[in-house]
């Protein structure tokens, strides 16, 4: 541990980091600077364990990284046409959309968002079928499409971690992301909502179960077929690719025709649930501890934009409790788990008055801390910085790891990324970048190109249900 003087002041705090308080207040931020710290050691570290975890996917089914193949052969050329439907789950709503491929990359979209709520979140699967099933054919009269003579067939989005056996065809291995339905761990998903859709008469075909990442990678592939990985850096966090059919040496089946690879989707927020060589803090272990799926998706705990504001909430309870923030005061709105929206993140790190005046607000006014000195915002922000540093930094890692085992480091690579961490939170590609470049050197700069592929859960889910409705044909 650092030990600090007395006498010490702020400008001994790394990175330009200033708090204008006591001694006290200093040497616990310096803890938290270091503890959530990665060096260039740290993060080769970790980039081999990925390589090593993701060989082992590769090789059999139960491997912590399940390295899951969409059983979707090859990649759109964006050439493609047709009307397809998709519907999305995983994130905060639930979307469906009518996705009309008009070839040369191009496509139309309609779409509606859904809220689910909490309850169903919770409740029984039976219901949360229902429910999209209600809002598939909701959707499906508002835009006066008809399936009275033609079946639509449907890309179903789910964003969990399942056992795939087939194109539309996935077990559910466990929830993640705070949905805990019960009677659907063990059961087949797409069938699950094929019987509800049956039950109400909505005539749908569901041809593709899809992962958001495998969704992304595909919609981006649909307008540059040269897009490498599809990544999610929002509520949850996971990472699909391209990779090799023959380095595939589980896949046992034969019918992917000339297709050479495959879109892998890796659930790598399953990395390291050993904690060989995650930097694990007590924070991180106290979202565990409270999580609903203890021991779980520890990758994707330090990472995705579900956990960051509960990660940062924790800290600032901690120094509470130590008397270093606040005056020792605490809220009931601060006390209350979840309640440190991540997006509250964003605005802090992007304040940059002197005074901290929007931190202020976010902690006065929509925390209820009765009031805040100017080191306790200090304190907030670096906090927060480092938090969101250190996610940009490990999602680095997953990314380095699959350019490693694709050998894109030295060549153009492009990396098609949707979510909210990626699009809306400060630096957060600059930070990965500069992790990049730190392990690799400046070349990386040249090389990566991420492209924000917003659609990819409702445009990609349609082209994989294109994709897949085509192989079938065949
Ligand atoms: C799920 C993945 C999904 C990711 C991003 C994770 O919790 O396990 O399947 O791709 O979230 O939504």
């Amino acid at each position: 541990m650092l030990t600090v003087s007395a006498r010490e002041n702020t400008s001994t705090l790394p990175c330009g980091y200033k708090v204008d308080g006591t001694p006290g207040q200093i040497e616990a931020i310096r803890q938290v600077i270091d503890l959530f710290s990665l060096n260039k050691d740290q993060l080769t570290k970790i980039i081999a364990q990925f390589v090593d975890e993701m060989g082992k996917g590769l090789d059999h089914d139960g491997a912590t990284v399940a390295m899951i193949p969409s059983f979707v052969p090859g990649k759109p050329t964006g050439k493609e046409t047709g009307t397809y439907l998709a519907l999305d789950l995983g994130g905060t709503n639930l979307r469906v959309c009518k996705v009309v491929l008009l070839g040369d990359g191009k496509y139309d979209i309609h779409q509606r968002k859904y809220v689910v709520s909490e309850t169903l979140k919770r409740g029984k699967m039976h219901d949360l079928c229902d429910f999209i099933a209600e809002c598939v054919g909701a959707f499906l009269s508002e835009q006066h499409t008809s399936t009275d003579s033609e079946r639509l067939k449907l890309g179903f989005t789910f964003s969990f971690p399942i056992f795939q056996t087939s194109m539309n065809r996935g077990v559910l291995k466990q929830w993640t992301k705070g949905f805990a339905c019960s009677g659907a761990v063990g059961k087949d998903a797409a069938l699950m909502l094929q019987e509800a859709l049956h039950k109400k008469h909505i005539n749908v075909d569901i041809v593709a179960i899809v992962n958001d990442t495998v969704g992304t990678l595909m919609a981006h592939a649909y307008q540059e077929p040269d897009t490498m990985m599809g990544v999610i850096m929002g509520t949850g966090a996971n990472i699909s690719y391209c990779e090799k059919i023959a380095n595939i040496t589980k896949w046992k089946q034969q019918d992917h025709g000339s297709a050479e690879e495959m879109a892998i989707n890796m659930e790598c927020g399953a990395f390291d649930c050993e904690r060989r060589v995650l930097p694990v803090t007590v924070y991180d272990q106290r979202i565990d501890r409270q999580s609903l799926n203890v021991h779980e998706q520890q990758h994707e705990k330090m990472i995705a934009g579900m956990y960051l504001g509960e990660i940062t909430r924790q800290i600032m309870l901690d120094m509470i409790d130590r008397r270093l923030l606040f005056g020792g005061r605490s809220s009931s709105e601060l006390n209350r788990q979840w309640s440190f929206d991540t997006a509250y993140m964003s605005t802090i790190e992007k304040d940059t008055s002197a005074k901290l005046l929007d931190t202020g607000h976010i902690l006065e006014s929509i925390m209820n801390i009765p009031s805040t000195a100017l080191a306790d915002r200090q304190m907030v922000k670096i906090i927060t910085t480092c938090v969101g540093r250190r996610a940009a930094r490990l999602h680095a890692c997953g990314l380095a790891g699959v350019m490693t085992q694709t050998r894109k480091l030295d060549t153009a690579c492009t990396i098609a990324v949707d979510g909210s961490l990626f699009e809306f939170y400060p630096n957060f590609e600059k930070n990965i970048m500069d992790a990049l470049v730190e392990i690799y050197g400046p070349k990386m700069k040249d090389n990566v190109k991420f492209a924000l592929s917003r659609d990819g859960s409702g445009l990609g889910a349609a082209v994989v249900a294109m994709m897949a409705h085509k192989h079938t044909q065949k």
